[in-house]
């Protein structure tokens, strides 16, 4: 019988109870709801609410209960609704049959009151702030995760800068040619939006670590509980101090999902180019045999399959964010049992975003780049128009005249077939007097990413300096 069926006639329908169920989800997070009983019990003793013998009875039948679930003794069974259902029935159930045991009398309890104990746990709390708490620790500690594939994924980015360090590619923009680029500023672009996205989970942590518990079902209780105890037992922040907002709210889980969206859309990006650059037509990357996948009809196929997987599961997380903001759009105060597909879209986000992490660190280690396709025919590029503009503008010419002049040298060019640096000098003088032979030495990729001087720019002595700092950071 459900733990809420006192004033019912009748049991729940057994079709909708199938359909209410939510332990095929919620049992994963048995050991939050152990976690946050164990802590409730506590303060209930030292509030003095609940005596020490039933305390301590309840806190050793749950930690017995926690090993029947992770041996696979306890099973979830969809009739018992819920995790929290689950353990407390399973935790009643124990504690009764011991309670005629040897072990409770010599402790002199009455058989009757030993009993009973399991039956306290759920004093001063309901299930509204009892999951909501459940979802915090659980959520506390996938963000630790989450910081710690993202890390990793940072560390083999800067491995890889740091063994790329003076290949330079083309930079694009519209996917056109644009300037060139040290490779390794390309891979710490990267380096520094995971970073971001590092800074938005331990952002979110400082939310999430806030306990709900005590809330009880909205209002709070008239039992004098300690909710900074329970907090404190936790190792939370503090708590939710509006117990109306503790158990209604789910904004911190949306947060951790757009958290995770942002990470996967980086992924996506980071996938994408790896899809492109392993292209025949790119041939600027190759994945290790071990992690790309042929054809089941052309048999000369190597296909980008991980990469693109990872840009295909964005999907789910994207979903996950669209599914929850629809779920909470809308729901009057308090608890509704919309709520309960959270946990859903929760996990589907941070089990998505987690697999992803990972593989993505695993196929960049995994993959060779290619210097020599990546530098091949960027001498004398039209890449390099934005050098001649510097350079004219370092001869006192206004910049929109040296545009305009470096446009004309490109049509020339383009009518000539010819790159920027086949063009005569007596040529470049006929469009601007401005022109000297020193032009020249500026036409290659090399000179081009050694002359940057901006802060923060591709120059080798930036690009270095940005190494050396994230290798201090992470
Ligand atoms: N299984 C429920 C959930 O995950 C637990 C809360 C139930 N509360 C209630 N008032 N029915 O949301």
């Amino acid at each position: 019988m459900a733990l809420w069926n006192s004033r019912f006639k009748k049991s729940l329908n057994e079709t909708a109870l199938k359909f209410s169920a939510s332990i095929d989800i919620d049992g994963k997070l048995y050991n939050e709801d152990i976690d946050g009983s164990a802590a409730h019990v506590k303060m209930l003793v030292k509030q003095k609410i609940v005596s020490v013998a039933d305390g301590k009875a309840i806190l050793k039948a749950l930690e017995e209960i926690r090993k029947e679930i992770s041996s696979g003794k306890l099973n979830f069974d969809w009739r018992k609704e819920d995790i929290h259902s689950l353990i407390e029935e399973r935790l009643v159930e124990k504690i009764g049959e011991r309670g005629s045991s040897r072990f409770l009398s010599r402790r002199k309890l009455s058989e009757a009151d030993a009993a009973e104990a399991g039956k306290r746990l759920h004093t001063a709390r309901s299930r509204n702030d009892q999951v909501a708490l459940d979802e915090r620790l659980f959520m506390r500690k996938e963000i630790t995760r989450l910081i710690k594939l993202t890390r990793t994924l940072q560390k083999v980015l800067l491995k890889k800068a740091e063994q790329y360090k003076s290949t330079i590619i083309p930079g694009y923009t519209h996917l056109q040619r644009a300037q060139p680029l040290l490779f390794a500023h390309h891979l710490l672009a990267y380096v520094s939006m995971l970073n971001r996205d590092v800074e938005r989970l331990n952002d979110c942590m400082k939310r999430a670590n806030r306990s709900p518990l005590g809330a009880a079902a909205l209002a709070g209780t008239t039992l004098p509980i300690d909710r900074n105890y329970t907090a404190k037992l936790l190792g939370m922040n503090g708590i939710i101090e509006n117990s109306l907002d503790a158990v209604s709210d789910r904004d911190v889980m949306i947060e951790l999902i757009s958290a995770c969206s942002i990470i996967m859309m980086h992924l996506s990006r980071l996938s994408e180019e790896l899809v492109l650059w392993n292209s025949q037509e790119f041939s600027f990357a190759q994945f290790d045999d071990s992690f790309a996948t042929g054809s089941s009809l052309m048999p000369q196929k190597k296909n980008p399959d991980i990469a693109e997987l990872i840009r295909g599961k964005v999907g789910r997380v994207y979903g996950a964010l669209v599914g929850l903001l629809t779920v909470m759009k809308a729901l009057p105060l308090a608890y509704n049992r919309d709520m309960q597909e959270d946990k859903f879209h929760l996990l589907e986000a941070l089990n998505t975003t987690k697999d992803c992490l990972n593989i993505a660190s695993e196929l960049l280690k995994n993959t060779k780049f290619n210097k020599d396709r990546f530098e091949r025919n960027l001498d004398g590029d039209f890449s390099l128009a934005t050098e001649l503009v510097d350079y004219l503008v370092r001869k006192n010419v206004p910049f929109r005249q040296a545009h305009h002049i470096v446009g004309s040298v490109v049509t020339l060019c383009v009518d000539q077939k010819k790159k920027l640096n086949e063009l005569t000098l007596p040529e470049y003088k006929k469009i601007s007097a401005a022109f000297d032979k020193d032009i020249f030495k500026l036409l290659t990729a090399r000179s081009s990413v050694q002359n940057k001087r901006s802060q923060g720019s591709t120059s080798p002595a930036e690009v270095e300096k940005q190494l050396r700092f994230w290798k201090m950071r992470i």
